[in-house]
């Protein structure tokens, strides 16, 4: 079974190939820099660049693999959540490709996207697992007690962790996307250098909050001067990363522990981080559980992990009829 998996969630164009071995045949990706000079996403930039960009990418997509529409199976595509204009434009797309060939449809919710990104490239990770997805909307914590069997442990309640990191990336002059950036200036910052709170929400142990960080860096800024702050430029880096790396590890650890869980997976954008990497390899060893993160490339959003998630569920038997529709605000439960 081959399956193209379609994703126009936000501001990535992806279509891509996935045979029932999770191999990817082809995910060729198109990121859009537009919004670079805005400081952050413009939906409608957004949404005008994917409709731009769809056909393109799809071609790509099969000549990569040396393939026609004629070897697909079946067609999955991104319905929630995200930008709605932006989700339309790829839920339209593979609605007229299934209209004109009769192949099945199923729409996936984006997170379920991310969280089977691991299958692709650990075709060991079995349920069940712990599963952290942090990426620039979401920060949650997921039990996979069986295939497409969901239990939520936890998620923010306001920002998620890449949107922390974003928003502190522009307070600090970095420009946007501001993950990677902080990133690679934090590795060679001290982490010690200021104490940035660690949120704690009551009574809820597996729930983050990032929206105190945030204030807590800009009141941190206010009394700076500009010579300060470029001085020390890579320590406030590393000190915001250590609060907000602390939150995330910590928690995960914790599931781990009271849910007797042996593994752990990342995925989104902020599964990217090195230090996030690193120091859950390093805990993975210390306290003896296996570990999984995806590559860099499929830690952004990508039509890959959209074909995966199909995958499993048109193999369950399950289908998507031409009604539907795109959800803006879609949780995974
Ligand atoms: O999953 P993603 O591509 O899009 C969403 O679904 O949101 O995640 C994008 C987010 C952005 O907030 C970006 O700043 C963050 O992932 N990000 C990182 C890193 N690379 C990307 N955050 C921390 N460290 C990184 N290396
Ligand atoms: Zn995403």
């Amino acid at each position: 079974m081959i399956v193209l998996g379609v994703e126009t969630s936000c501001d990535e164009t992806s279509c891509a190939l996935v045979d029932d071995g999770f191999r990817i045949l082809s995910n060729p990706i198109y990121s859009q820099i537009d919004h670079e000079k805005y400081g952050g996403i413009v939906p409608e930039v957004a949404s005008r660049q994917q409709i731009r960009k769809i056909a393109l990418i799809y071609e790509q997509c099969l000549s990569q693999a040396g393939m026609t529409l004629n070897d697909i199976d079946g067609i999955a595509v991104t319905r929630g959540p995200g930008l709605i204009g932006s989700l339309l434009v790829g839920v339209n797309f593979a609605k007229g490709l299934a209209f004109t060939t009769g192949k099945k449809l199923i729409g996936i919710n984006h997170l379920e996207g991310h969280l089977c990104s691991n299958y692709l490239e650990h075709h060991n990770l079995k349920p069940p697992f712990l599963t952290l997805i942090v990426s620039g909307g979401h920060t949650l914590l997921v039990l996979v007690e069986d295939m497409c069997e969901y239990r939520l442990l936890g998620q923010t309640r306001d920002d998620a962790a890449g949107e922390a990191y974003d928003k502190v990336a522009k307070l600090l002059g970095l420009g946007y996307p501001g993950g990677e950036k902080i990133d690679r200036l934090a590795s060679e910052g001290n982490p010690a250098f200021f104490r940035f709170p660690r949120a704690v929400v009551r009574k809820d142990p597996f729930a983050f909050s990032f929206s105190g960080l945030k204030t807590a860096v800009v009141l941190y800024l206010r009394d700076k001067t500009d010579e300060f702050i470029e001085a020390h430029l890579k320590d406030i880096c590393a000190s915001f990363q250590q609060a907000v790396l602390d939150s995330l590890i910590d928690k995960c650890l914790k599931a781990l522990e009271m849910h007797r869980i042996e593994h752990l997976a990342i995925a989104g954008g902020v599964a990217a981080n090195s230090q996030l990497r690193s120091t859950l390899e390093a805990k993975a060893q210390r306290h003896g559980f296996s570990f999984y993160y995806p590559s860099l490339e499929l830690c952004t959003d990508n039509g890959a992990m959209i074909a995966a998630a199909g995958l499993i569920r048109l193999k369950r038997g399950e289908s998507s009829d031409l009604s539907l529709d795109a959800t803006a605000q879609l949780g995974l439960f």
